[in-house]
């Protein structure tokens, strides 16, 4: 079952795709407030140049465009394995081939990195990668393959280029609703393997939660990067029902160095 559920990722997210087009997830307006290398006035920049996006798994666009509006100086290259996300982003009203590369290919792939930096030449005039980001998508990837992936894209982006990060953690409301009958209901929760938390959803996408530490191992074993992570927790009350909720995520950002 997991190898199946394995092999057929890619069509079960682009089926979720076809069925909520750019309807699931909100626009990401905070991404800039949380990582200072996506502020319009980046102060980390590769050889002092203007900012250049590497998106990874960027679905529909949540989190690109916002970021596109808010930086006139910002170019974006952005994938996904979803034709169908590619499509919708690059239907956006706001898409323009002059800032925007948005391309499909699959992180999974064994020569991604080779792939990515192919891609990357379709702007020969946009300057190098300055930051790389990666927003709940190593939650869709199987625990065995997060390293590997990790590595690949790590190894495609130059020295002094940043990573930003942010995942689902243990403990956050999505991951305690696999768990409960209610939610049962409509997530059908299957857990995937007992060493890991990591869970199927009832459309067959995948997810995963992090604690801080998992995050950090992943980091330094696939290499190539130095820098900091934190567990971040917000508390929202149901004023219906006087619960409280937690979002709980893992938050990182890394600078790119020789190893
Ligand atoms: C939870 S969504 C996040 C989308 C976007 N980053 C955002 O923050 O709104 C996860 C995304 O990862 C993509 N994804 C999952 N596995 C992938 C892979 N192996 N290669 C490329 N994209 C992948 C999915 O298609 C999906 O769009």
């Amino acid at each position: 079952m997991v190898e199946k559920t394995r092999r057929d990722a890619g069509r079960a997210w682009d089926k979720f795709y076809k069925a909520h087009e750019d309807r699931f997830f909100k626009n990401r307006n905070w991404t800039d407030r949380e990582f200072d290398e996506l502020r319009e006035d980046t102060p980390n920049l590769v050889h002092g140049e203007e900012p250049v996006l590497l998106e990874v798994g960027c679905g529909v666009g949540n989190t690109v465009y916002p970021l596109l509006e808010k930086n006139a100086k910002l170019r974006v290259h952005c994938f996904d394995f979803s034709p169908r996300a590619i499509d919708i982003v690059q239907k956006n009203p706001c898409y323009d081939q002059h800032r925007v590369n948005a391309f499909i290919h699959d992180l999974l792939d064994g020569q991604s990195t080779q792939v990515l930096l192919h891609q990357l030449k379709q702007r020969p005039n946009w300057p190098p990668v300055s930051t790389l980001s990666i927003i709940f998508v190593l939650s869709a990837i199987p625990p065995q393959d997060q390293v590997r992936m990790l590595r690949s894209l790590i190894t495609a982006i130059p020295l002094g280029a940043t990573v930003v990060f942010r995942d689902y953690a243990h403990g956050d409301l999505a991951h305690l609703r696999f768990h409960t009958r209610k939610d049962a209901q409509w997530s059908e929760p299957s857990l995937l393997s007992d060493a890991h938390h990591w869970y199927r959803r009832g459309d067959h996408t995948m997810a995963y939660f992090f604690s801080r530490d998992e995050v950090e191992r992943l980091f330094a074993e696939a290499g190539g990067v130095t820098g900091v992570v934190e567990e971040v927790v917000h508390t929202k009350v149901n004023r219906k029902t006087s619960t409280i909720m937690e979002r709980r995520f893992i938050q990182a950002q890394f600078v790119r160095i020789d190893t």
